[in-house]
Formats: C-alpha cells, structure tokens, sequence
C-alpha cells in the first residue's frame, strides 16, 4: 500500500472501527479501574503498571516512558509498522475493504518486502540444513541447533541464481529486488542473486518482523559481511541486531549487552547471555540508544579489545548519556571480540567479564586526570574542565553529583570546577578535534613532535630549551613526551632511544601502544622540523595560558585584589614577549 492509497475516508473508517482496549489487549494484560483501563506498559520494563488506555477518547498514555497516543500510533510503536502499513493491518483487522492497487493486488510495499524476505529466509534455512559446508562452519564455530533456530539461521548457497529459481513461482522479481535479495546486472540488465555462498542472518524490527539480512561470506569474498540495502522498514541505524530476541530478558532485567557483531550475538547468548545486542557495522546513533532506553536502564558495553573497539565505546558515551543510560564497559584480551573469547576460554570467562564491568564513566574520567608527577594547576584546570563536560551530559543530579564528588578528589581541585559545562557531546567533540584525527594514519602535530622527537636527529633541542609537558594536551602524548624528558634531563645528556621510552613507560599501557605505533609505523606525511613542530605546540600552549590569565585578570581587578593582579600582570608581560618574541628571538 503506497501512501496515495491511504484516503482521508480509510484513516477515518480504521479510527472508527478499531478499538483501542483490543489493540492494546493485545500486547499487555489490561485491569479495569474506573472509566480507564490499566496495565504494564509494553513499551518499557516496569514492575507496576503505570500505562493507561481510554476507551471513551481511543488514547493510551505511559505515566511511566511517557508513551501515548491513538490506536494507530500504539499499533505502529508495536508492530514497527509505518502509518501505511499499520493502516492496512488495522483495516483487516477489523474487516474494511481496502481500495484495490492499479496492479490489482491489495498489499502495499511493506507487505510485498515482508513476504519476500520471510520466503527468502525459509529458503535459506532449508539451505543451512542441507548444507554440510555451511553446517559444519557453524559446527566449528560452535553454534548450537537451538541458536540456529532462534535467530533463524540461513546459508545463501554459492551460485547466482539459487534464490531467483526457487522463490520465482512465488515471490515477483520487483519485489525481490526492492527487497534488496536480488540485484539486476548493470551489463545484460539480467537478475542475480546478491547473497551468494554467505551464512545468512535475519534481521528483525522490534516488533519481530523481518526487515531484511546480514550475510557472512564462507568463501574468500573481499567483503567479510554485506547487509540488503536500506529500505523504509531496514534503516540500520535504527535497528538493534538481536533485539527481537532480547526484548524479554531486557525487560526482565533491565540491562543490555552491547556488542559489535553478529557472532557476538550469538557468541553471547552461546555463554548464557541472552540479552546482547548488536549495531550493524554503523557508530551507534541516538535512535539506537533510545531503543535500548526504552527496556533497559544499564548498558554494558562489550566491545571489540582492539583500538577501534576502545574508540567505538568512548563514541558511545554520549549517545548512551543522552538516552538516560547508566554505562559500563567489560574489556576484552586484545585481539578478541565476546564470540573469540568464548571459544578461547569458554562462556562462564564471557560472563565473568560482563558480570565484572567497570563503569564507563568512571574510566573516562580517570583517562583525563593527569598522572600526579603531571600534576600542575594548568593540567589540573584542563582536565577539570574536559571532565566538567563529560559530566554535564549525565542526566540524574544525584549521579552527575556523585561523579563529581569523586572526580574532584582524585583531580585536587574543588568540586566547584567540575559543574556547569556544556556537555558531553561538546565533550567528545573538543576532545575528538584535539587528540584524535578522522583518519587514523594522519597524525596530529602532538604525533608528529613525537615522532619526530624519537627518531634519531641533530635537531633534537638542548634539554633545557625542551618545552614544558603541559603543551601536549593529549594525556597519552604528555606521559610520552614526560618519560621523554626525563631520561633524557637525568640520562647521560643522550637523547632516550625508542625502547628506553617504552621501558620507562611501561605501567602506562596506552602511552606504550601509542610510543609502540608513533615508533614503527610509517607515516606517508612527510615529517620535518622538529623545532618549528614544538614551537607550534608552545605557541598553542601559551595562547591557552593567556586567555586563562586573562580570565583571572578580570577576577582580581573585580576583587579589588591589588597585590595578585600586579603579579598576574607581570605573568601576562612575560608571557607577551614569549609569545611576541621578534624576528630573531627563540620560540623557547
Ligand atoms: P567484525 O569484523 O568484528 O566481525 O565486524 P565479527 O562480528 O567479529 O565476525 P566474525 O567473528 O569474523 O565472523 C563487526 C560487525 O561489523 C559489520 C558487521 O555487522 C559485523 O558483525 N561489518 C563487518 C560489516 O558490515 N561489513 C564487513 O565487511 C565487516
Ligand atoms: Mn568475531
């Protein structure tokens, strides 16, 4: 049914003649009280029923998640549906003729994808069954015949038009193709399979639909997985990846596992966790995250221990922040993901380092407190500032409160300090611009002063015309830079060699991968001029100390303090002329 079909008078008839108390008895158990009926809300985890249904008017409203509406809407939340679809549904729900398609079929687009891919996905089971290739994959990977059952399992068979000749006396070509299952060739023009030699996972919406596939190549194919292409009931980031499946257990419990793949899905419930779920290959997205919300209140994130993982779970803090969400993050041994660690040591090792999660948050924080040796008020004035920003997007009070209580302690500064920033998506915003690159080959110029510092050269600056470690604003970085200096003040007058770096750094697992990759990677940017590089990182530095001279300038002058703003005025000349030095004069 395309929306053109959907006249005023067939909305009005659905509104008419579908009941509300049914619709929404349908999905929860519904008590009597008064006029009104009550019950647990189907749209959130409760205990006591706070979700409330009007016959008289044909509302619903959660006093709880603050869901509501008419029978539609309640019918599309459910379901998933879209305004046509659910239109349709309701219309033959409750028996009014729907007006006939030019093509003489009476099911709109929705209907057709669904029934091309519920088809498609029977095929690929039988597929999956008859297959001792794609068996005895699973085998190995050690997916049991109950997880092949309940998240529907499938292999797509090698060959181009497997799909195309069983499903064709069923399922029209247009529809195959608008369900993303078959591609037409940009040659001949002629159709072709586009799932092909590929174990093939279905996708549901919430409401337990499918809305289309992932496929894992089990041949040599260059793209390990694909997905069908985004239609209006398959938008990626929109959808959870085993959500269908974890809704009950979420409910129940109130959490959700975060992980990254669909093994991990699997490899997850494989370990007793029934409640994992999965993005598609995407960054998570706030529509993501208010999904999770609206069934859980606790995320543990169960990312991939490798660098990108680390990544994917700090971009998620702000998402999840924003959506309510309390965070933890359980870490994986390098190079494992929740599906490879199973399969090394085992489901109860998963559920120990589910169980065993460090608040996220917290970790966060602590990445932004300067080591003590670090520690001087310029730092300690940065961090409290970044962390302030983080703070600002949590949403409980109490909790925000809590954090910053904490924080102040372990930074040294008063708790004032950590109040009334931005917010966390400025947070990682700033952050993001200042220590980390789009692109993971292309160095920052904290990087490339780095690299170039280890490498062996003549240019390589007087230890005391060394600028101070507070230029460098990336934690990781700063420790470097500091381990730097110091072998090389305290040392032999020699310039530390790359492995004397990594050894003095080596309670500082970050620094060491960062010092290990600035080390031996190659960089295709051509790196030269090590003076000029640290004398742009002062010059940042400097800047930065001058707004905040200024900043308590003013402060003093409003305070009436004489002998503090002659003194600060004395630090603002000097710091002029250094950042004013002339043409001949020296950056430090
Ligand atoms: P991974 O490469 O971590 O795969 O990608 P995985 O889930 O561990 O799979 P196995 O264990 O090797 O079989 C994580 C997720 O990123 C998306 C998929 O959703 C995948 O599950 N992805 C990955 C793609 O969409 N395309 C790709 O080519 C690779
Ligand atoms: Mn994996």
């Amino acid at each position: 049914m395309t929306s053109s079909n959907i006249t005023p008078e067939l909305v009005q008839a659905v509104r008419d003649a579908s009941d509300i108390v049914d619709v929404a008895g349908n999905m929860t158990r519904l008590d009597r009280k008064g006029k009104r009926y009550e019950g647990l809300c189907p749209f959130h985890k409760e205990k006591t029923p706070s979700f409330s249904v009007d016959p008289d008017q044909g509302l619903f409203y959660c006093f709880g998640c603050g869901a509501g509406g008419d029978t539609i809407k309640l019918f599309m939340e459910h379901s998933g549906d879209d305004f046509p679809a659910a239109i349709e549904a309701l219309a033959q729900r409750y028996g009014i003729p729907l007006p006939t398609s030019p093509a003489g079929r009476r099911t709109g687009p929705t209907q057709h994808h669904t029934a091309a891919l519920e088809t498609a996905a029977s095929f690929f089971q039988k597929n999956l069954e008859n297959s001792n290739f794609a068996r005895s994959y699973l085998d190995r990977r050690k997916i049991s015949q109950e997880l092949r059952r309940t998240y529907g399992l499938g292999y797509a068979p090698d060959g181009w038009d497997n799909l195309l000749r069983a499903v064709s006396n069923q399922i029209p070509l247009d529809d195959l193709i608008a369900a993303g299952l078959v591609g037409r060739s940009q040659h001949s023009g002629d159709p072709y399979d586009r799932f092909r030699q590929r174990l093939m996972f279905p996708i549901h919406n919430p409401a337990g639909r499918i809305v289309g596939f992932g496929g894992r190549t089990l041949g040599d194919d260059k793209a390990k997985y694909i997905n069908t292409s985004e239609t209006e009931q398959f938008h990626k980031g929109s959808l959870l990846y085993g959500f269908h499946q974890a809704k009950r257990a979420l409910r129940d419990n109130g959490r959700a596992v975060l992980v990254e793949g669909y093994f991990d899905v699997l490899g997850a419930a494989a370990s007793g966790i029934d409640w994992a779920v999965a993005g598609m290959g995407t960054a998570l997205t706030e529509d993501q995250a208010r999904l999770l919300a609206r069934y859980s209140d606790e995320i543990t994130l169960a990312y991939d221990g490798d660098a990108a993982g680390e990544k994917a779970c700090r971009r998620a803090l702000p998402i999840l922040l924003g959506a309510g969400l309390a965070i933890r993050r359980a870490r994986f041994p390098t190079g494992h993901d929740p599906d490879s660690w199973r399969l090394e040591a085992g489901g109860e090792a998963v559920q120990e380092l589910i169980a065993t999660a460090e608040d996220a948050i917290w970790l966060e924080i602590q990445r932004q407190i300067p080591a003590a040796e670090e520690r001087t008020p310029v730092l300690q004035a940065r961090a409290a500032g970044t962390i302030a920003e983080l703070l600002g997007g949590v949403r409980d009070e109490v909790v925000r409160g809590a954090y910053q209580r904490r924080a102040a302690e372990h930074l040294g500064v008063p708790e004032g300090a950590l109040r009334g920033q931005r917010g966390a998506k400025h947070y990682f915003k700033s952050i993001e611009q200042s220590t980390e690159t789009a692109r993971p080959d292309v160095r920052t110029e904290e990087e490339k002063a780095l690299y170039l510092l280890l490498q062996e050269h003549e240019e390589t600056p007087h230890p005391s015309e060394l600028p101070p470690s507070e230029v460098f604003f990336d934690p990781e970085c700063r420790n470097i830079y500091a381990a730097f200096c110091a072998l090389y003040v305290g040392g032999n007058r020699r310039a530390p060699t790359g492995a004397e770096i990594i050894a003095k750094l080596s309670n500082e697992g970050k620094a060491v991968d960062r010092a290990a990759r600035l080390l031996l990677e190659e960089s295709d940017s051509e790196e030269r001029g090590l003076p000029e590089t640290l004398g742009k990182l002062l010059h940042r530095w400097n800047k930065q100390h001058q707004a905040e001279l200024m900043r308590q300038i003013r402060q003093a002058q409003q305070q009436g303090n004489e002998e503090l703003l002659t003194q600060l005025l004395e630090e603002k000349k000097a710091l002029s002329r250094k950042l004013h030095p002339g043409m001949t004069g020296k950056v430090w």
